[in-house]
């Protein structure tokens, strides 16, 4: 009989239920990646718990009702529950979610209340439905109050020792002041050893409460421990650096295949890469750009954020005046971005396409045709963008942070910089350019960064060994 380890993986959204990024990408594939890999020695129940947002679609099965202590008053909590092959995948719902419809909005603290209302409900689930977790894993400062709650609960009651993991998709996002509401649900608010702002904040907390802190990759668990990435809790990963680690996120390698894909018009292998061109065809004709196979095409798919550095690609774009490119950007966030790219397009109508939407097809029709992908992040814990254009023989142009400079090699699947700044990106991309003219050399770059391995298989085995070490101890 294998031996069973029970996780509860908790997310602010997943895919296919409901997703705004990346963190939705991660939390719909690596749950089901983790079951995937049991053997005859261990099981691994993974189960995934979610916020019920009124925008998630699907049909669910109630499973009850329960409610938690706020104050004098109870809050009532209305479980249900769908199966996504073959995983249990449950939903929380409640006044707090019901109240505040988009998964993030700009309203600070009805995102802590509602985040804050389901990382609790979520840890009573368990014991509603009869199956105990060994593992709490949560994500980002939406559910890290879980960690600090089954913390602090352990202490004050006793219970059984459950093991804890927090996943790092994005430090800078800490949750706002919430002691007043974490005191509401009876929680005191520790002495820890985190700095005086964070001691009150909902990311912080849970590190601070957690067995073991994961950043979505190795680099960026390094990055962290610098005063450049750090956000001021730099000193206070380095204290504890046994228990960081990064552990690199994986790709739907089954999704994002150009051999299957049905988004595109033609499908292509490393063996076919002639075949990019009728794609290409296509997705400048439909973009409106000029059809030509020589012009080089660079893509940006991408959250409109200065983390993602649009303005530093915007800036290099302006000054190649005297060669021949063309350009699309694909991708919603912040309205300054949208706007300066939109006089990027303005002032190259002939070369440059921007698509302020997001468009999940078109996405993949972009990587297929276009020839490199710009990702000048100023900061980037993985990135999937860079993964998925190598898959798919678009060779990206990336900084080196992060997950980036973990997953694209220099002059091998692509071209990798230094500084955050537009001219270290204008640098690479005319790097670029000189091998594009050479294609039997473009052709093998193509090639190597289209047979890279990057399947959730191994962060699943990396998991499960954390899994393993921290139950241990
Ligand atoms: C966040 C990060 C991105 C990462 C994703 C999933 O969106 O910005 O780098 O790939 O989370 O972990």
């Amino acid at each position: 009989m294998p031996k069973t380890i029970n996780v509860l993986f908790l997310a602010a959204e997943a895919e296919p239920f409901i997703k705004v990024g990346g963190l939705g990408d991660v939390a719909g594939t690596l749950p089901r990646a983790l079951r995937s890999i049991s053997n005859d020695d261990i099981k691994l129940d993974v189960r995934l718990v979610i916020p019920h947002h009124p925008a998630v679609k699907a049909d669910l099965k109630p499973l009850g009702m329960f409610s938690i202590k706020r104050g004098d008053s109870e809050i009532q909590i209305e479980a249900s529950e769908a199966i996504l092959n073959g995983m249990p995948v449950y939903f929380i719902g409640g006044e707090p979610i019901s109240a505040n419809g988009s998964v993030y909005s700009s309203n600070a603290k009805l995102d802590a209340e509602k985040y804050i209302f389901f990382s609790l409900a979520a840890l009573e689930l368990p014991r509603q439905i009869n199956w105990q977790p060994d593992v709490i894993h949560a994500n980002d400062w939406h559910t890290a109050i879980s960690v600090y709650g089954s913390l602090t609960k352990r202490w004050e009651g006793g219970e059984r020792h459950v093991a804890s993991v927090l996943t790092l998709h994005n430090l800078p996002f800490m949750g706002p002041d919430s002691s007043s509401i974490i005191e509401s649900y009876g929680l005191q608010l520790a002495q820890t050893d985190l700095p005086d702002w964070a001691r009150v904040m909902p990311l912080p907390l849970g590190l601070w409460a957690s067995d073991a802190i994961v950043a979505v990759s190795p680099t960026y668990g390094n990055e962290i421990m610098q005063p450049e990435y750090g956000c001021g809790l730099n000193d206070f990963f380095q204290s504890r650096r046994e228990t960081v680690s990064g552990i690199l996120n994986g790709l739907d390698t089954v999704s994002f295949n150009p051999a299957e894909d049905m988004a595109l018009g033609v499908n292509f292998d490393s063996t076919s890469l002639e075949k990019r061109a009728p794609n290409k065809g296509t997705l400048q004709s439909r973009l409106g750009l000029p059809v030509d196979p020589e012009i080089p095409l660079l893509a940006m798919v991408t959250r409109m954020d200065v983390q993602k550095g649009v303005d530093l690609a915007l800036t290099a774009l302006k000054s190649m005046k005297n060669i021949k490119w063309q350009a699309v950007i694909l991708g919603t966030g912040d309205p300054k971005l949208e706007e300066a790219a939109l006089d990027l397009q303005a002032m190259y109508p002939e070369r440059v396409k921007v698509e302020t939407r997001y468009d999940a097809g078109l996405a993949r029709q972009i990587y297929a045709g276009s020839d490199m992908l710009l990702m000048p992040s100023r900061y980037e814990p993985c990135g999937l963008s860079q993964m998925i254009a190598m898959r798919y023989g678009c060779v990206p142009i990336v900084r080196a942070a992060g997950g980036l400079n973990d997953t694209v090699q220099h002059g091998e699947t692509g071209f990798v910089f230094q500084k955050a700044h537009h001219l270290s990106l204008l640098a690479a991309v005319k790097s670029a350019l000189k091998v594009y003219s050479d294609r039997e050399k473009w052709g093998i770059m193509q090639r190597a960064g289209m047979a890279q391995d990057f399947s959730w298989e191994n962060s699943a085995k990396k998991y499960l060994q954390l899994y393993q070490s921290i139950i241990k101890s």
